[in-house]
């Protein structure tokens, strides 16, 4: 691995059941964006953030194991990427301390994650609270340059530089590097099989490691509105398997035989998914692939993240 390349940061939740909306609308870009290989990159399952709204030990392993899972199948190499577990990785947590006792609430206050709860009455933990400090913890120990994140998330970011910038003033250092956020293209809303955003949350998905036989279940049960001349949601779901030029023939010479037109979109849409379902089938022969990755990744982000621990603690006064 090259050391001179700038670094990224990335966290994943481990929120699970992953669906093609996820894989078209966030994770093919982003792997896309490590595969260019121009950056050093450290992509975590961010499992403490995940603890605020996941306690549930169970799951919590189930769905750490698949998040990993997935994104070898789509292509991460872990060869490449320095894999690892937040909690694997105690500085994260330390460092977050140490940004909590240098950060005032008011400023918290303004993140929209308290704002959004706040204004639901809802009552919020204080680990949710808190978020933004763990996450600019996550990215500062790194010396990240980049870090790409949906655009929900640019906020979060800002948090993160203005934190470096406060800690390199209050301690009179450089310890801490601005990092810039990436924010990933938006690519168009993928429309469930219901017509809405695909979403876990509707029960309207097609997972992104569908069989065949339940593709062809979700395809068919797609809902198509009869007025019009293309059944807007298949063609729109096609669209991210073929190109357009391509769907105008194919809905002009089957125009208004949606069931046709359903049999080739599971077609096209298994002959993209077969090589991920295969790979993600292949890592399940491999019982030990995640445990081995995980270890590797935690040995390489340790080694990082405390040389950059030591001068933090030197810093503050406390070594
Ligand atoms: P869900 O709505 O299923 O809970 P998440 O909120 O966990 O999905 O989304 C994770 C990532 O996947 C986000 O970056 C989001 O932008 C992307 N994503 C989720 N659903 C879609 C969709 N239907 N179309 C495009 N992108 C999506
Ligand atoms: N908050 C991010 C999300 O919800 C996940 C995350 C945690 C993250 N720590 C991070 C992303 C550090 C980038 C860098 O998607």
């Amino acid at each position: 691995m090259n050391d001179s390349k700038p670094v990224l940061v990335s966290g994943v939740k481990p929120t699970g059941d992953l669906h093609i909306g996820n894989y078209f609308g966030a994770m093919r870009q982003f792997v896309e964006l490590i595969q260019t290989g121009k950056y050093r990159p450290f992509i975590f399952v961010a499992d403490y953030h995940a603890l605020n709204t996941m306690q549930n030990a169970e799951e919590m392993k189930r769905r750490t194991h698949e998040l990993v899972m997935a994104y070898l199948a789509v292509g991460l190499d872990p060869k490449e990427v320095v894999f690892f577990k937040q909690s694997d990785v105690p500085a994260h947590t330390e460092l977050c301390w140490i940004f909590d006792t240098i950060t005032t609430m008011p400023y918290l206050m303004r993140a929209h994650a308290f704002k959004d709860a706040e204004a639901k009455n809802r009552e919020i933990n204080v680990g949710t609270f808190n978020y933004p400090m763990l996450m600019a913890a996550d990215i500062l120990l790194y010396d990240a340059a980049v870090v790409p994140v949906g655009a929900d998330q640019k906020q979060h970011i800002e948090i993160a530089r203005d934190t470096a910038e406060k800690f390199n003033r209050v301690f009179k250092t450089e310890v801490f590097k601005l990092p810039e956020p990436y924010i990933m293209p938006d690519v168009a809303v993928v429309p469930g099989t219901d017509g809405q955003k695909m979403s876990k949350s509707y029960g309207n998905v097609i997972p992104l490691f569908a069989t065949r036989d339940e593709l062809v279940k979700c395809v068919m049960g797609i809902v198509t509105d009869s007025s019009g001349e293309r059944p807007k949601n298949v063609y729109a779901i096609h669209t991210l398997v073929r190109s357009e030029r391509e769907l105008g023939k194919m809905y002009d010479e089957h125009r208004g035989n949606y069931k046709m037109l359903k049999e080739l979109l599971i077609e096209d849409l298994d002959r993209y998914l077969a090589p991920i379902r295969a790979k993600y089938e292949e890592l399940t022969d491999d019982p030990g692939i995640v445990e081995e990755v995980l270890t590797r990744g935690k040995r390489e982000a340790c080694a990082v993240s405390e040389a950059k621990m030591e001068q933090v603690r030197r810093a503050i006064g406390v070594a």
